[in-house]
């Protein structure tokens, strides 16, 4: 019988160095979407999706991400205090239960797939999730990665959202080389790491959401490095095609890239129109101003 998918793995060590100065003290996972940080909105797809234990890989500096899904005691209190009871809510919503959570560092960043790795022992030999925070794929009405777990039941095996980039981008992601394609689901006949310009076998690129057999951790533990010297999970999942069932699944929602200036800018624009407090007073400026 397939296992079902519990745990998820968030990368969240890398350096933010896009967004210096406020990486130099804010763990870019933590920058927010309107009011949100990024990585809460990986945690509510994951949680919606079905997870049950999230697997933080972090790194120095990234302390405040424990503090912020701690239980941040004297606020409560205060907020209790003075009777606000919305607030009091907002933070009710965002709280997981105490051990839902683990936390384990990388010690050095060699890659996606070193990342992933790190958590080879919490994984243990069941199927996983991971979910890179950077990429906000948004879909309230049906996220991203239970879209995904649903494909996986029909299927099996592992499974990678993608979707289309235009050709002069290709070099910046995973690239699928695809074989057949059924509704959503495309086999996957080969995963490129950063194909050099030209050289892509589609424009179906990898965007972040992985569901992944356990044997995975298996090949990351080779070591192998790949483009840019890096130890890049793209070449692990690589190496499973052929021996367990391997689709890629076209998601249907909206993406930005928010480990990339324009994309978080735009994130924040696109989210705050859809929100009713305060959507009207943006549009406001951006008609008047555009
Ligand atoms: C990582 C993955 C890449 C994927 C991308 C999606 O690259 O290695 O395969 O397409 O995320 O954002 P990174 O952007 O971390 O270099």
């Amino acid at each position: 019988m397939m296992k079902p998918v519990k745990k998820a793995v968030f990368p969240v060590g890398g350096m933010g160095t896009r967004f210096l100065p406020a990486t130099k003290a804010v763990p870019k996972e933590m920058l927010p979407v309107v009011d949100r940080p990024l990585l809460q909105y990986a945690v509510d797809e994951a949680l919606a999706a079905g997870i049950e234990q999230m697997i933080f890989v972090t790194a120095r500096g990234k302390g405040a991400l424990e503090d912020y899904f701690d239980i941040a005691g004297e606020l409560v209190a205060t907020l209790k205090e003075r009777g606000k009871q919305a607030e009091l809510a907002v933070l009710d919503e965002t709280q997981l239960a105490p051990g839902q959570i683990a936390y384990v560092r990388q010690q050095e960043p060699a890659g996606l797939g070193h990342a992933v790795w790190c958590a080879r022992h919490i994984t243990g030999d069941e199927p996983f999730a991971v979910l890179l925070p950077d990429e906000l794929l948004w879909n309230p009405g049906d996220p991203c990665l239970a879209q995904m777990v649903r494909a996986r039941n029909e299927v099996g095996g592992t499974v990678i959202a993608v979707m289309e980039v235009p050709e002069e981008e290709t070099h910046r992601y995973g690239i699928v080389d695809p074989g057949a394609t059924k509704g959503a689901l495309t086999e996957v006949r080969g995963f490129v790491e950063k194909p050099k310009a030209g050289t892509a076998p589609s424009r179906l690129a990898a965007v972040g959401r992985y569901l992944i057999e356990p044997e995975c951790m298996a090949i990351l533990a080779e070591g192998k490095r790949g483009a840019g010297g890096e130890i890049q999970l793209t070449d692990a999942l690589a190496q499973l095609i052929g021996r367990q069932p391997f689709h890629a699944f076209t998601y249907a929602g909206a993406r930005f890239d928010c480990g990339d200036k324009a994309g978080h800018v735009t994130a924040n624009i696109a989210l705050s129109l859809e929100r009713a407090d305060i959507g009207p007073a943006v549009r406001a400026w951006l008609k008047a101003n555009i």
